[in-house]
């Protein structure tokens, strides 16, 4: 009897998720085919669910966070051996991990930390690529010389923002202002390490000045760019640096950064996997220091819920969770049912 792999599928954004047999994949050049032990879901799960038109003839399968172990490796590969424990996020064109088996470009996976539990390793390669990539590739800090200067961080108690005030405060050792709007993730953001907090309720602008700090060398925003455009551009320092890792659906008057010589730029953390840019293997690198650093317990997991198996239901209700925009850390799931 041919082996099977089990997924779950959705064909529009209306539906429900649904259990769905395919024959085992084989892994071949540089992918891995990897048994999935833990899941996380992020809000990109929902955005593109909420794409999905009638047109999709396949069920879509959702899922960009996984932790497993290596079951094949393809001809080309040499990072990986059968029986290792991987963690990766994977490419966001290809099936996702919503799935009890999965292929994955080796280039883009990283071993997965020794001390730490599937769903506790699970949740940690995407939002750990994306602040990676957004404080030291996009907005170039460099540890060595930019010791004490000033970053702030636009909703920190987020997936992203949990382990961005981590990174930024243990690695690049900035002074990390963030924004969080409750009183547990206020909470949350100072156990991680923030230095000051401020309201996202409230008018940052303000708030920031009242601080009496230096005005921020670096600002990244992990929520909506349009309603926060113009404060970055009144807050941050002449000649700083601002990232946004969210869409717009306005235009922006980028004039408003030229006095100061200020840059704003973009992370994607899928650029890299989706164009097969001559960089993609900085993202196993990249997973792999995160879990050393794990390991060290330099930072640790962003992981606060586990909602159980991977199940059609359970996805179905970490779903409802993002969509409030209010969860603080991560949600896991695991093993599948
Ligand atoms: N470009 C990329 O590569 C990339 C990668 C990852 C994520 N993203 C995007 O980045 C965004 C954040 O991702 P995430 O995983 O961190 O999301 P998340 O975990 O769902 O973020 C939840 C947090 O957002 C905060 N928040 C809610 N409304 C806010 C507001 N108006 N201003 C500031 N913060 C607000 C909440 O803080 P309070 O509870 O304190 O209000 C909550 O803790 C999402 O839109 C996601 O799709 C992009």
């Amino acid at each position: 009897m041919t082996e099977k792999m089990k997924t779950i599928g959705i064909h529009k954004s209306e539906d429900n998720f649904s259990l769905v047999e395919h024959p085992m994949p084989s892994a071949s050049g540089h992918d891995l085919l990897v048994k999935i032990d833990a899941i996380a879901i992020n809000p990109v799960d929902t955005k593109v669910r909420a794409k999905l038109t009638e047109e999709s003839t396949q069920a879509r399968i959702l899922g960009w966070d996984a932790m497993g172990i290596v079951e094949a490796a393809g001809d080309d590969t040499s990072l990986f051996k059968v029986g290792d424990k991987v963690f990766y996020a994977g490419d966001i064109t290809r099936p996702g991990c919503y799935a009890s088996h999965q292929l994955v470009d080796e280039r883009i996976v990283g071993k997965a930390p020794k001390s730490l539990s599937s769903e506790e390793a699970a949740v940690m390669p995407l939002t750990s690529i994306t602040a990676w990539e957004a404080l030291f590739s996009r907005l170039k800090i460099n540890p060595e010389q930019d010791q004490g200067r000033t970053i702030l961080i636009i909703g920190g108690a987020g997936g992203v923002g949990s382990i961005a005030i981590q990174l930024a405060k243990s690695i690049a050792k900035l002074n990390v202002v963030t924004t969080a709007s409750q009183e547990k993730s206020q909470a949350w953001c100072q156990q991680l390490g923030a230095d000051h907090i401020i309201n996202h309720r409230h008018d940052l602008v303000e708030q920031y000045q009242q601080l009496v700090i230096a005005e921020p060398d670096y600002i990244l925003c992990l929520s909506d760019t349009d309603y926060y455009f113009d404060s970055m551009a009144q807050l941050i320092a002449p000649e700083g640096m601002i990232c946004s890792i969210v869409e717009t659906s306005k235009e922006h008057q980028l004039d408003t950064l030229k006095s100061k010589s200020a840059g704003f730029i973009w992370e994607f953390m899928f650029t890299r996997s989706m164009m097969k840019t001559s960089s993609m293997i900085k993202q196993h690198h990249l997973l792999n220091n995160i879990a050393d650093l794990l390991d060290q317990g330099v930072i640790v997991s962003t992981l606060t819920e586990q909602l159980g198996t991977i199940s059609p239901q359970n996805i179905q209700v970490a779903h409802d969770k993002i969509l409030t925009g209010r969860t603080i850390g991560k949600i896991a799931l695991g093993p599948f049912e």
